[in-house]
């Protein structure tokens, strides 16, 4: 099947938000006097803002209701927005840009599939608001990867079915969510390497695009 859309996770795939997502997960559990760390981190990418919570949760020393879930989540974002609106181009990560172009130009569609709710304030800061066919994200889901609603809301979007999309991914929730969905994957960084995922690389700018695509 010839692949006529490319779905991108937004995290870690064109951009790194991974250290703003730690800093502010810290803060928040340092606050609480729960234990957290960057190996702990690494288990929250791809997984929801809420869901997220819950496995930071996991090394707290009381219960919370689920109200002052609900406001640790906030507080969270809170720390995370103030991040985040330093991102700019200059955090593009390697290779996305040249992808895009290269796509556009043999007539692909690209889309953006994320389980982040912050989006599309991500996309304006990093000036590629307008860069995408479509933007299915984690405002406009219900369940977060490795379900593959979000991937398949993609497609839909883009007007394709799954077995004409590529999704490009970074943690191994998402290669799973794509799977799931009947598409084929690109594993980078973190997920680079999945056996699961149909072809592998470092980054974007090393993924051999014109390979994948002649395929
Ligand atoms: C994903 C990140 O893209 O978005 C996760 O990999 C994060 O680490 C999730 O938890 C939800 O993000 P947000 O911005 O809605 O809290
Ligand atoms: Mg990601």
């Amino acid at each position: 099947m010839k692949i006529l859309g490319v779905i991108f996770d937004l995290d870690g795939v064109i951009v790194s938000t991974d250290n703003c997502h730690y800093l502010a997960w810290k803060r928040m559990a340092d606050e609480e006097g729960i234990y957290f760390d960057r190996k702990i981190n690494e288990r929250l990418r791809g997984v929801s803002r809420m869901e997220s919570l819950e496995i930071v949760l996991e090394r707290a020393q009381k219960s919370y209701t689920a109200e002052q879930k609900q406001a640790l989540a906030q507080r969270k974002n809170d720390y995370y927005v103030e991040l985040i609106k330093s991102l700019s181009k200059a955090d593009i990560l390697s290779g996305a840009l040249d992808t895009f172009e290269l796509l556009r130009r043999r007539g692909i569609k690209i889309a953006i599939g994320s389980s982040s709710k912050n989006t599309p304030l991500i996309l304006k800061q990093i000036g590629l608001e307008n860069a995408f066919d479509a933007v299915a994200d984690g405002n406009a889901i219900t369940h977060s990867k490795p379900d593959p609603e979000v991937f398949l809301l993609g497609a839909k979007l883009l007007g394709l079915p799954p077995e004409n999309c590529l999704v490009v991914e970074d943690a191994d929730a998402g290669i799973e969510a794509a799977v799931a969905g009947g598409m084929r994957a690109l594993g980078v960084g973190s997920a680079a390497g999945n056996p699961n995922a149909t072809y592998s690389a470092e980054n974007l700018a090393k993924a051999g695009f014109e390979t994948i695509l002649a395929d």
